[in-house]
């Protein structure tokens, strides 16, 4: 046997990073301040990802798409002493869910070896299908929809109208929808979130949802693979240019639009990193709690490596913090 002794796990580390993040953010619920709340959030990231003892580079920021305050991909981040990692960031995945007051919005961070992210280049979105360890093998992305939704049901031993789809609420996805309802599935439409999504799509802990379909973010879709890896589950996807400009550019650079791209190749490594926090409550974790002089943060933490899976219910002391912290508590 190659027996190892027990090594660092980064993801108990990273979850301060999104715990202040989301503690941050959470400020800002219901205020109507997509901006603001973000800004937040990414400012209590950036603090917080000093103290952590990595040699890491940004490359999956948040923010293209909806210029949202960034963490620029190319930052450096961390003390600068090894490991080499690769960071992905969602600040706030959710941010309109946030801004409206609704469920579901997320602090999230992902890390892996240095070299093994995916870059997704010019292609903001990309296709995906979610499922977890049961159907992790049973997928297949040029097949129909409907014929993968069989496939999961059978992994599962599920009638198909037992099985759970969920999505974001898009008119891109009225064809989607047409054929989950046909062919007799549950569906969860969801207004953002589709790290929050996939993760329950992935996780037996959370068994009301059995697939994640559709398309969304890329940066999210990265995210969700190291997730996904530490749940043994599979995310497949597939590049998605939102006109031809950006399909051109995809082309240029070389990446083929219609390869299916595993968890595998979204993150080329087991010894990946996630940790999310919950800043309003939802679905998959709860969200930040005020109380008096205080808070309560719930996060989901993993490690692909291992494939341990904690939920970390945190009790943060703002009196205490406020007297050293450089993070705005
Ligand atoms: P942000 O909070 O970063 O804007 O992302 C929310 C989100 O719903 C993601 O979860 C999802 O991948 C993406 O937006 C979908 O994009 P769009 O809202 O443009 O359809």
């Amino acid at each position: 046997m190659n027996a190892e002794k027990p090594d660092r796990n980064l993801a108990i580390e990273i979850v301060r990073v999104t715990e202040a993040a989301a503690l941050a953010a959470a400020r800002w619920q219901g205020l109507g301040r997509k901006e603001d709340g973000d800004q937040a959030a990414v400012d209590a990231m950036r603090k917080m990802l000093e103290t952590i003892e990595m040699d890491g580079t940004v490359v999956i920021g948040e923010g293209e798409k909806d210029e949202a305050p960034m963490l620029f991909n190319g930052e450096a981040v961390g003390t600068g002493r090894p490991p080499q990692v690769d960071i992905a960031v969602d600040p706030i995945d959710g941010t309109r869910l946030l801004a409206e007051g609704r469920p579901g919005s997320l602090a999230v961070l992902a890390a892996a070896p240095a070299g093994t992210m995916f870059d997704p280049g010019p292609c903001v979105y990309m296709e995906k299908l979610v499922v977890g360890a049961e159907a992790a093998e049973a997928v297949d992305l040029d097949r129909p929809l409907v014929d993968n939704l069989r496939a999961v049901a059978a992994a599962h031993d599920k009638e198909l109208r037992d099985l759970t789809v969920i999505m974001l609420d898009r008119d891109r996805h009225e064809e989607a929808k047409r054929q989950v309802r046909e062919v007799g599935a549950r569906l969860q439409l969801i207004t953002d979130g589709d790290v929050a999504g996939g993760i329950l799509a992935a996780w037996d802990e959370r068994p009301e949802v059995d697939v994640l379909y559709g398309i969304g973010g890329t940066p999210e879709g990265v995210i969700t693979a190291c997730a996904v890896k530490a749940l043994d589950g599979q995310i497949l996807g597939r590049l998605w240019p939102r006109n031809d400009d950006e399909r051109r550019a995809a082309l240029d650079a070389g990446y083929d639009l219609d390869q299916v791209l595993t968890a595998d190749d979204l993150v080329d490594s087991e010894d990946c990193f996630f940790s999310a926090t919950g800043i309003t409550p939802g679905q998959l974790v709860n969200g930040v709690q005020f109380r008096g002089k205080g808070a309560i943060t719930q996060s989901l933490v993993m490690r692909g490596k291992s494939g341990t899976v904690r939920l970390i219910t945190a009790r943060h002391r703002f009196e205490k913090l406020r007297r050293y912290a450089s993070v705005d508590y």
